[in-house]
């Protein structure tokens, strides 16, 4: 009953209290727990940023011990679930992979129902984030037909992600600390995002109080779209395009028709109307780290020409269109050895944390079912009046 007020896509509309991050889109601020982001990669890593987000507050140390121990344990994957990578087409993209994987494993592991998982978050919680690793560089080995790499005890979780990634009988792979350092500061700043769309998913559906993997499994699938997460990789492949192609002013009045479907990507923000302070960061990191191993991608100038013709040009200046975390994100991603089409994949590991907090806060809170209004538009019984009258019983 009463007035229904239209916002389609929800532009204007907040649809919950949250006390998990902070984005004010007009100054470039992000914040996890009240902590800023740019302190959080300078002095913590990925798993102390997981626990930070799910539990409200940094670990101390024997937090972040027992945290460790509970990830080590349940990094696993059930045996049984390895023959289900067999059976993929090969050249199955590895989201696509990834979250069928995710909702399989509420047959394996049946105790997520909302009153286990209330009791043992941090099991759940730990084993979700450990094991969604373990699956993702399963997925990858699949794709390259080489065996998996099982995780091991005594490696950090990033780490062990990029060894269990590249590390083969043939081809021992040699751990590098900066690696490890870049890829922790990419999945801290993609751990959340407060009401993005893949978060709004996992929200929307938990709130039917389904079980968390296949809740996430919905998180992953919106994440897959080009317009969220999948722009990082949509960004390399334009990048590559606009290198082949040489002409960069070409690509940014292109980007500019209104009647070409093409846009910049890694272009744009519904919520910053300034430079995205994930991209400020990733940007700086990403000449940093290139130079300092020495690794000179020919996509790093292009994306910086692209940057410096859209930051001057009146159209994006005007629509407040800057670079977001994902422009410079694939460039690091490659020079870490990870392949274009595991790129999203990437992004759903890091945005785990922020799912799960996002999740139990939700039912942790008063929240109903989310079921939104609409206003409907169809015709009227005047309009289809003599439609039933001609069908035969
Ligand atoms: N290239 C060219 N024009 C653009 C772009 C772009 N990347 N982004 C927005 N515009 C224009 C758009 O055409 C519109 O122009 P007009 O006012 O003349 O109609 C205006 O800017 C406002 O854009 P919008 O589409 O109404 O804005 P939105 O808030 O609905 O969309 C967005 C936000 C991120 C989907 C959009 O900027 C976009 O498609 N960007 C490219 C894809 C991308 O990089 N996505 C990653 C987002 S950040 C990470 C994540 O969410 O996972």
């Amino acid at each position: 009953t009463g007035y229904v007020t239209l916002d389609p896509s929800f532009m204007n509309t907040a649809a919950c209290y949250s006390q998990i991050t902070f984005v004010d889109g007009e100054r470039g601020i992000l914040r996890y727990r009240g902590i800023p982001i740019e302190e959080l990669v300078r002095k913590t890593m990925f798993v102390e940023v997981a626990y930070l987000l799910v539990h409200g507050e940094l670990p101390s140390e024997e937090q972040r011990r027992n945290f460790s121990t509970m990830l080590n344990l349940n990094s696993m994957l059930h045996e049984d679930m390895r023959h289900f990578f067999d059976h993929f087409p090969r050249g199955a993209h590895p989201m696509h992979i990834l979250s069928t994987m995710i909702n399989a494993l509420a047959a394996f592991y049946p105790n997520v129902d909302l009153k286990s998982m209330e009791d043992d978050i941090d099991v759940s919680t730990a084993r979700l984030i450990s094991i969604v690793r373990t699956m993702a560089a399963f997925a990858y080995k699949k794709s390259i037909g080489e065996p998996v790499v099982y995780p091991r005890h005594d490696l950090s979780y990033c780490a062990n992600f990029l060894n269990m990634m590249f590390d083969s009988p043939v081809r021992p792979y040699q751990i590098h600390p900066e690696a490890v350092r870049i890829l922790n500061i990419l999945f801290i700043l993609h751990a959340d995002h407060e009401q993005n769309c893949s978060t709004t998913a996992v929200r929307a559906i938990g709130s039917a109080q389904v079980n968390l993997y296949a809740t996430i499994s919905a998180g992953i699938s919106a994440l897959s779209g080009p317009l969220h997460g999948g722009a990082n990789q949509a960004v390399i492949e334009m990048l590559q395009m606009i290198h082949a192609d040489g002409d960069v002013k070409k690509f940014i009045r292109l980007a500019k028709d209104r009647n070409n479907p093409f846009r910049l990507m890694g272009f744009g923000h519904r919520v910053y109307k300034t430079y995205d302070p994930r991209a400020a960061i990733i940007k700086k990191e990403c000449d940093a780290y290139l130079e300092r191993i020495h690794y000179k991608d020919p996509l790093l100038d292009v994306a910086r020409e692209v940057e410096e013709a859209a930051l001057t040009d009146p159209y994006f200046v005007e629509r407040n269109l800057y670079p977001n975390v994902d422009f410079y994100t694939g460039i690091l991603y490659r020079a870490l050895g990870i392949p274009e089409n595991m790129f999203t994949v990437m992004f759903a590991l890091a945005r785990l944390p922020g799912w799960v907090a996002h999740w139990k806060e939700m039912i942790g809170g008063e929240t109903k079912i989310v079921r939104p209004r609409q206003i409907y538009i169809g015709k009227t019984p005047a309009e289809t009046a003599g439609v039933m009258e001609s069908r035969e019983l």
